[in-house]
Parts: C-alpha cells; structure tokens; sequence
C-alpha cells in the first residue's frame, strides 16, 4: 500500500489502491496523474489495442509516481481474477477500457458489444470475490441522442442510441444498475462525459488516436501541423447560429479531476444512493466554426477547412446542465476553451518533436 504524508498533520494518509482500466489511453491516463496527486495507489490494466506502454513512462514523468501496469484484456476473466490477487485490496475501480470509435461500431457491432459488455460482466462479477467495493464508470452523453431539452440534465430521457457504441453504454448503465439492484454489495457511479478535448500541461500526455482521427479536436490539430491537408466540417445548414453543430467540450484534466472526486465519494461513503448519474460538461454550448476561431486566435495558427456534407449520425446540438455535478461533487469544469486548445496544440508540436507524428 503506498502512503502519503500529509506534510500539515505528519500522519501516514494510507490511501486506497484504485484500479484504473483503459489506464494508458486519452482520459484514463490523465486521470491515473490526477489520482496520483490526490494521493491514492494505482494499477493500471490496459490490453494496449489502442495506446502504447510507453504512457506509462510518461505518467511517471508527470506525476513522479510510476503505476503499477499490467497488459491485460478485460474480455479476459481468468488473467483479471489473478491481478485481483496479485495487486490485492484493490478498493475501487474506475473502468475506461472500451471500443469507442462510433463509425467503427456501425461496420463492427459484435466486437463494439462483445468488448464493451462482457469486459463490465467481468469485472462486475469478480468485485464482490476481491472486496471491491465501488466503480466509477466512463458512460457518455450520447445516451441521451438529441435531448428535447437543452441544456441536458440526468434526468432527460434516455434515447435510441444512434450507434451500437452509444448502445453498448446505455447497456451498460442498465447491466450496473440491475447487478446492484440484485443485492451486489458495490456501488457506482456513472459519469456522463460531454466531448473530452486538450492534453495535460506538461504536454506528455495527450489523445493519440489511430490512424485518420475521428473527432474534431484531434483532426484541427493534424491539419494545423500540416499532417492533414484540411478540415471538413460536416455541414454547415444545422439549426444553429452559424449553422454548425454545437457541443459541449470539455478540457481532459478537469473531467479526470471529476473522476477522483467521484472515487472519494464512493469510498468515503458519501453517496445517496447506490448508484448515482452525472453530467461531467462545461455547461457551455461552442458550435464546430465557434471551435475553430478559438483554435485560431489561442495558437495564431490559421486553419485551412471547408464545409461539406453533414456525417451521417451526427446530432445537431447537445451541451450539459452540470449543476448536480457541481453541487454534489463540488466539481466544476475550470479551464478556458484557449487554453484547452492550446494544451492540445502544444501536445500536437510534442509529437512531431518526438517523431511520433
Ligand atoms: C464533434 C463535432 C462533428 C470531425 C463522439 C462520441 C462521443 C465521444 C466523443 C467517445 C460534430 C464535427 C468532427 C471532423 C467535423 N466518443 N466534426 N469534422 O461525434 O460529438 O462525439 O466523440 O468517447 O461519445 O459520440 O465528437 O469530435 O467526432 O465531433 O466537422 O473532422 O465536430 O460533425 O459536430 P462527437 P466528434
């Protein structure tokens, strides 16, 4: 167990062992960092299919703290019931570990609900056995489709997924929430992420999608450097003021501090009720042209992009109602959308420097 002197006091903190899957990707490994600073001990779990180990290296570098990791499939049951064994008292889990590329799980449905079910089966089920007592899920906002009401709260309705990865994580909620339902001594959370965007200050860490990026930040950032020729913005006829589509992003190291509130809830027993939902957004609605005019005034790197045909599945506008989250929690989102952009800018000229792309 790792302990944290509390440098006021003089006591030992022994704080908790926390399981983080996903723990090398985009917002797991900003959140490893974050539990790091608030003290708790972490393992990693990742089966690398979508980040590489050397994330590792570079939490170590941010934090000062080198994780314990394991490659590791969730699909996996009997190599997760031995980590449970070798890294024991593993109090909490905070379960990143996902397919999630939303036009990879319309060519690909089995694989979105194989991966994404049967990983939360396994770790559900193995919980109980290793005196886990809650999990911090990673669910999205896609479950509510186009809410009728904006901004969205917890409380809207949930929709017809529009993709089988928005379904897998309706599923998921349902699958939680009927395991603890069924008299399962653990708790959960469930946090409902609006667009993750930016990268960690230190510019170590940072999205580092496969191949062509699917979401905008990333795509903004490849073509500013010049790795894209230019931006398609799809569609510009949206019932919007400029006509673009509008959502709610929000900078990764504020929704990993959401995460470690979330943990401390659970653990210190604070929560109202077993299983509790929040919106984890700015609260804040910025259209894809309103994006790219902060980009370009934050970094003073001119965007070269053109308006194209709407993409298909695509809603028109969504950004949260946080307020539970920020009176519950006493989260809120902080950092400007300049400064997100440019941590994402900066993290972009990182890679290039480091050959990486
Ligand atoms: C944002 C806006 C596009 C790329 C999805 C998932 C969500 C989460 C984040 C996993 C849209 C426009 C995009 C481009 C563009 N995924 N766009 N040109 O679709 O809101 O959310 O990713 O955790 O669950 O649903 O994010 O970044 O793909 O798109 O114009 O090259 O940018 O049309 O309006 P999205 P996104």
């Amino acid at each position: 167990m790792w302990h944290k002197i509390d440098l006021k006091t003089k006591h030992s903190i022994m704080k908790e062992r926390i399981l983080v899957t996903g723990g090398t990707g985009y917002i797991g490994s900003h959140t490893v960092v974050e539990l790091q600073n608030a003290g708790y001990d972490v393992v990693i779990i990742d089966n690398l299919s979508n980040s590489s180990a050397d994330v590792v290296d570079n939490i170590e570098k941010v934090s000062g703290i080198r994780p314990a990791f394991e490659k590791l499939d969730c699909l996996d049951f009997e190599g997760l019931d031995a980590m449970f064994s070798k890294y024991s008292g593993i109090k909490a889990i905070i379960h990143f570990a996902a397919s999630k590329a939303v036009g990879e799980s319309v060519q690909k449905p089995l694989k979105y609900y194989r991966n994404n079910l049967v990983s939360l089966i396994n770790l559900l089920e193995l919980m109980p056995k290793h005196g886990v007592e809650g999990i911090v899920f990673s669910s999205s906002c896609t479950v509510y489709g186009q809410p009728d009401v904006l901004p969205v709260t917890e409380s809207a309705p949930i929709k017809k997924a529009e993709s089988p990865y928005g379904n897998t994580k309706q599923i998921n909620e349902e699958i939680i929430r009927d395991t603890i339902a069924s008299g399962v001594p653990i708790n959960a959370i469930l946090l409902r992420y609006f667009n993750p965007i930016g990268a960690h200050p230190s510019a170590l860490l940072g999205e580092l999608p496969n191949g062509v990026p699917q979401n905008l930040v990333p795509y903004i950032t490849q073509t500013a450097i010049g790795i894209r020729e230019k931006l398609s913005v799809f569609g510009d006829d949206y019932n919007t003021p400029d006509g673009s589509c509008i959502r709610d992003f929000i900078n990764v190291v504020d929704l990993a501090k959401a995460h470690v509130v979330a943990i401390s809830r659970i653990l210190d027993r604070k929560q109202k009720e077993k299983v509790e939902v929040f919106n984890i957004g700015t609260g804040r609605g910025l259209s894809v042209l309103e994006l790219i005019k902060a980009f370009e005034t934050s970094t003073g790197v001119k965007l070269n992009y053109q308006i194209v045909g709407r993409r298909a599945g695509d809603i028109e506008k969504v950004w949260a109602d946080p307020s539970l989250a920020n009176n519950e929690l006493g989260w809120k989102a902080e950092t400007p959308i300049e400064d997100t952009l440019l941590s994402a800018w900066k993290w972009q000229l990182k890679l290039r420097e480091r050959g990486i792309q």
